[in-house]
């Protein structure tokens, strides 16, 4: 079929066969589709939406574009771990150690910083000496040795989705759900795990910002997962406001080695023991809550902290910053914001605050920018928390001095403090798997 025929029938609301979407995602994978053509279909698609049927073929097509990682020389039941994206969301740095150091292993590839949102890759890449390019053969070779290892992602890993989200970016049409489940899933399922455990973000913080849309997609997505035999779970938890106290690359992995010792905040112990629960649960390990039992105590044993260390050593850094973060790169300038009022901390629009650390050199305003990676913002205070006028409520570090006035000022514009305590809000609302979908109701203040 021709592609105009195609953006034609997705416009009228056609369902497009699975033999039209093997044309499609080829045609827009070798360049003989032009980017306009392709813009008018995610435009379509964006009004028009797309059935189950036809977004499990794109996210196989999409994933069967390029390169597809073969696991099976690593023992055992491998799981991944995936997040639609976050401010202060470090749980891989944690998540990771403490499923491996409890028998699953874990060969995971992250990306960079997107937009407001911090990347993995960028948070292990400030830890000296740290390489996450490293050839498919020594990453299999690490997991097989250490049980995990965390790489970027490979240059030809889902090569649909990079065009594809390219155009997204700059035809307003990102927040479409089987757009986002597609690009995700058929990244995952071209990563080669046997399981897949998503940590779908919602509120001012995320892509998705109500919880209905976050269920709706983490719904799409595991149901994805099961049609290409990746069995796939789904936790949805609160991003509307920054996850634990630190946000930037350095201050992260800093915040992941103490929670790693047991001394983490606790939205993000809380988080992290539900995805590791998660994780294990799929690989085999029991029920959820005897799963959350064993990786509370991976962290409080030590045993996870002691795999993020041969990790880091495998990967070439110095592990020495584990005992000595002084080791990390070290910010030279640093800013502390007083509360310009007395009050309740009602509310942090978490986007934001992900932008200002971005302004102080955490993420990148241009694609290929390099980030700061001592850069970020230190929360003394989360909603809920009472303070006086002029109380610290947060400090903001940057190597380049200019940036301290203008974050602050972002951070300020984020910051909603009134007389009212506001009302407890869940830090994780539900659970989705293949047979359903499970309510959870904890609240963090
Ligand atoms: N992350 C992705 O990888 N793709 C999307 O479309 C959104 C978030």
């Amino acid at each position: 079929m021709r592609m105009y025929d195609m953006i034609l029938k997705k416009r009228g609301g056609g369902e497009l066969t699975p033999a039209e979407i093997s044309e499609l995602v080829s045609g827009i994978t070798d360049g003989s589709v032009p980017d306009y053509q392709t813009a008018a279909f995610l435009m379509a698609v964006y009004f028009r939406g797309m059935t189950k049927a036809e977004t499990a073929e794109l996210t196989g097509c999409m994933a069967r574009s390029g390169d597809m990682v073969d696991l099976s020389s690593i023992p055992g039941v491998k799981v991944d771990k995936h997040s639609t994206g976050g401010v202060g969301d470090k749980t891989t740095l944690i998540v990771a150690p403490v499923v491996a150091s409890l028998g699953v292993p874990v060969a995971k590839m992250s990306g960079r910083g997107l937009g407001h949102t911090g990347g993995t890759i960028d948070k292990l890449e400030s830890i000296p000496g740290f390489q996450t390019a490293l050839s498919v053969e020594r990453f299999y070779e690490i997991v097989r040795e250490t049980g995990l290892a965390v790489v970027g992602q490979t240059g030809n890993l889902a090569p649909a989705d990079k065009k594809l989200y390219a155009l997204r970016d700059v035809t307003a049409t990102v927040d479409s759900i089987p757009l986002i489940a597609a690009s995700i899933m058929s990244k995952k399922i071209a990563a080669g795990a046997d399981r897949i455990v998503l940590d779908v973000k919602t509120g001012s913080g995320a892509f998705m910002k109500t919880v209905e849309e976050s269920l709706s997609l983490a719904k799409t997505m595991v149901e994805i997962g099961g049609h290409m035999g990746r069995e796939t779970a789904a936790v949805i938890t609160d991003m509307d406001r920054p996850l634990g106290e630190a946000i930037g690359n350095a201050l992260e992995v800093r915040e992941a080695v103490e929670t790693l010792r047991g001394n983490g905040p606790a939205d993000l112990v809380e988080v992290c023991l539900e995805l590791s629960a998660n994780m294990l649960s799929l690989a085999g390990k029991g029920e959820i809550d005897a799963c959350r039992a064993l990786a509370a105590e991976a962290l409080s044993s030590g045993a996870a902290l002691e795999r993020f260390r041969r990790m880091v050593a495998a990967q070439g850094g110095d592990p020495r910053v584990i005992d000595d973060p002084s080791l990390l790169p070290q910010a030279p300038h640093r800013l502390s914001v007083a509360a310009p009022r007395g009050g309740f901390i009602v509310s942090m629009d978490t986007q934001r605050i992900g932008l200002a650390s971005v302004v102080l050199g955490a993420g990148r305003e241009t694609k290929d920018a390099p980030v700061d990676p001592s850069a970020g913002i230190l929360l003394k205070v989360k909603p809920g928390q009472r303070v006086e006028p002029g109380e610290e409520i947060a400090v903001l570090l940057t190597s380049r001095e200019e940036t301290l006035a203008p974050a602050r000022e972002r951070f300020y514009d984020a910051v909603v403090i009134a007389g009212e305590r506001p009302a407890p809000v869940p830090l994780l609302f539900a659970r989705v798997h293949q047979n359903g979908v499970e309510w959870l109701d904890n609240r963090v203040n």
